[in-house]
């Protein structure tokens, strides 16, 4: 594909910046014109961030998937678009050229047609990380039916949560899937779920493991029989639906400050030009590479740049099914080695977890075809990024830093890859299009460098999220309202006397575990499930390779005979609650919380306590009870 629009210098990427600014309107139009249109829009850019409205190609017509496959068959069908790396090291890797994939795709959308999903329908995907799931995806996005994948770690209740939240009228999973030496069962877990989703009406089921499942009635079906159909009905072209360019893609639920996740919604043209977009100049893709993001589809960073990104440039992108330290620590490695992969996506924390086994892992594995790493998901520390540059890349290859969130469906602020300057731990410069400003407090402006502040964004770019899931006023709370006319992003950072942004972490009740984003409250409102807790209060501390871990204070009721039965059956609640991420890290019974007259719960002082600072609390005589805070103090929990 011929990508005008790649930056290839840093004046370019200057010029670029400047025309974005001053006309988004014609820049945006210019990118945009390269992509495959049933019709062109009747404006580039409508908004306005009080309600928020946000509309990027009002009026064009399209589907994404023309764009991530149809529109590749003609010069690149034969070439890798999926490569599959299995769990297991001695099973064979799967590859899926584009006209395989776009095959596949029809296939299963003509397996949803049947099963009467119709556009604008919600699809819950609920897999393993097997080539079925992108298929899938897919083929939702072809009949315009709006997935909303759930990561397969979460619980049975997660499930429910998000699937009647989002009214799904049909569930895809998987017998099980395959996590190293561990079998997770995910059927099972669906069918917990749907006891309370009156919503679903069809259940389809690929057989992975092949361990024995049980199949209700009337609702569950095989995919294997269902494409059985398909095929008895002869050729499955099915005709993309033509897409509106604000019709949604897709749901992705998030946590945020409060106990109940977000349904994050995108929509379909401005997502697409945008991880596109991003895809090409903060990696500076060519073609010919071989991509792999290591992120689970049940996040943003897999939709964004293990699919959509990826496909759309019509890059081979890998997948993989299994965990970075099994059979042991060289795994992605050998997979670098193995698939001559030139661009590496990893998080920070996969790199310190790697780093602990020093460099034996690596020996023996050529990593010579690696061009470009990329780290998201948490602020990287100066050692990993050092080491990942050093080790991995050989001291050759650029590493991007990107930031971005859930919300702004793609990379916001980056390095491009050799191109803009690289320093370590800093995502640097803004991409065009996207104007970052710091806020204090009161919301005033910080302007000029070597400052910090929260992180908001002043104008709309194309990729950003439109509303949450049946509640547009949820969206204008959470991310319009703290700083009117801007968005907020949640994060504080600094801006450095070069100009350069570091992202400094969540300012809000979010916590990043190992690049999982998990709110207080959320696993708060877990802890209180249990029926000895009286009371909880969360906190992040942080962690060598998890970057933040969960600490956790319980107010328990009743005698405590044997503390650690307690605190594992307390943690193994949060488990089956939210699911295994969200598990404390150390949780602390205490007999109660330091709190303000006013019943507010001191999360400052137990956040100091957490760390380690059990010393200097800062000022405690606003507290109901000072005492507390000695009791608590001493009972700390080092992780
Ligand atoms: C939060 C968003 C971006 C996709 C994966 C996570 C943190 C993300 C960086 C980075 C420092 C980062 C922020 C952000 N974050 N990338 N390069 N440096 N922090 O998406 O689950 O929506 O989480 O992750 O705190 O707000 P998410």
């Amino acid at each position: 594909m011929d990508v005008p629009y790649q930056i290839r210098t840093h004046d370019q990427y200057l010029e670029a910046y400047r025309a974005a600014a001053e006309d988004p309107e014609v820049f945006w139009a210019d990118v945009a014109r390269h992509f495959r249109w049933r019709r062109t829009w009747d404006s580039v850019l409508e908004w306005n961030f009080t309600d928020p409205q946000v509309r990027w190609f009002h009026g064009a017509k399209l589907n994404i998937t023309e764009n991530c496959l149809d529109r590749h068959l003609d010069a690149r069908g034969s070439q890798p678009a999926l490569i599959f790396e299995p769990n297991d090291p001695g099973s064979p890797s799967q590859i899926l050229t584009y006209r395989e994939l776009h095959f596949r795709v029809m296939q299963f959308a003509q397996v949803l047609k049947n099963n009467g999903v119709q556009k604008g329908d919600r699809v819950c995907l609920y897999m393993g990380m097997i080539p079925e799931l992108p298929i899938a995806v897919l083929a939702c996005a072809r009949i315009g039916a709006v997935h909303s994948v759930i990561f397969g770690g979460f619980s049975a209740q997660s499930i429910a949560d998000r699937v009647n939240d989002a009214q799904a009228a049909l569930v895809v999973t998987c017998d099980g899937s395959l996590r190293g030496a561990k079998e997770v069962p995910l059927k099972p877990v669906v069918d917990e779920a749907l006891g309370a989703c009156p919503s679903v009406q069809k259940v389809v089921v690929y057989a992975h493991t092949g361990t024995p499942v049980s199949m209700k009635k009337g609702r569950d079906l095989w995919w294997a029989d269902e494409i059985e159909r398909v095929n008895a009905m002869g050729n499955p072209f099915v005709e993309a639906e033509e897409m509106d360019a604000e019709d949604m893609l897709f749901i992705l639920y998030t946590s945020g400050s409060t106990g109940k996740p977000k349904g994050v919604v995108h929509t379909c043209a401005g997502y697409m030009v945008w991880t596109n977009y991003t895809f090409i100049n903060a990696f500076q893709y060519r073609p010919g590479d071989v991509h792999f993001c290591t992120a689970d589809i049940g996040w943003i960073t897999g939709h964004s740049y293990l699919l959509y990104g990826p496909l759309s440039a019509g890059a081979t992108t890998v997948m993989f099914e299994g965990i970075p330290t099994w059979p042991d620590a060289g795994r992605l490695w050998d997979i670098v080695d193995r698939h001559r992969v030139s661009i590496l996506y990893t998080a920070p924390t996969a790199i310190r977890s790697l780093m602990g086994f020093g460099l034996e892992p690596i020996a023996g594995k050529s990593l010579t075809s690696l061009r470009v790493l990329g780290t998201v998901g948490e602020p990287i520390n100066v050692e990993a990024w050092n080491w990942y540059g050093t080790h991995i890349g050989g001291g050759r290859c650029p590493v991007v830093d990107t930031w971005w969130q859930t919300e702004t469906g793609g990379v916001l602020i980056s390095n491009l890859a050799g191109v803009t300057p690289a320093k370590a731990t800093f995502a640097t410069l803004p991409m065009p299009g996207v104007d970052p400003v710091l806020v204090d407090e009161q919301g005033e402006e910080i302007a000029g460098n070597d400052v910090s502040g929260n992180l908001c964004i002043r104008k709309p770019w194309p990729g950003m999220l439109r509303t949450t899931y049946g509640d547009h006023e949820r969206c204008r709370q959470t991310y319009f309202s703290a700083y009117p006319g801007m968005y907020f992003t949640g994060d504080g950072c600094l801006r450095d006397r070069d100009g350069h942004y570091r992202i400094t972490g969540r300012v809000d009740d979010v916590l990043n575990v190992s690049g999982h984003r998990i709110g207080t409250a959320e696993v708060e409102n877990a802890l209180n499930m249990h029926a000895g807790v009286v009371e909880s209060a969360v906190v992040g501390v942080p962690h060598g390779i998890k970057g933040q871990g969960i600490y956790a204070y319980v107010v328990y009721r009743g005698g405590i005979d044997d503390a650690n039965q307690i605190r594992r059956d307390i943690a193994a609640t949060v488990s089956r609650v939210i699911g295994p991420i969200a598990k404390p890290d150390a949780i602390q019974l205490v007999n109660g919380l330091p709190k303000t007259r006013s019943g507010k719960i001191m999360r400052r002082i137990l956040r100091r306590i957490a760390e380690g600072e059990t010393a200097n609390l800062g000022d405690t005589t606003t507290l109901l009870d000072p005492g507390v805070v000695d009791e608590v103090a001493a009972g700390r929990i080092p992780i």
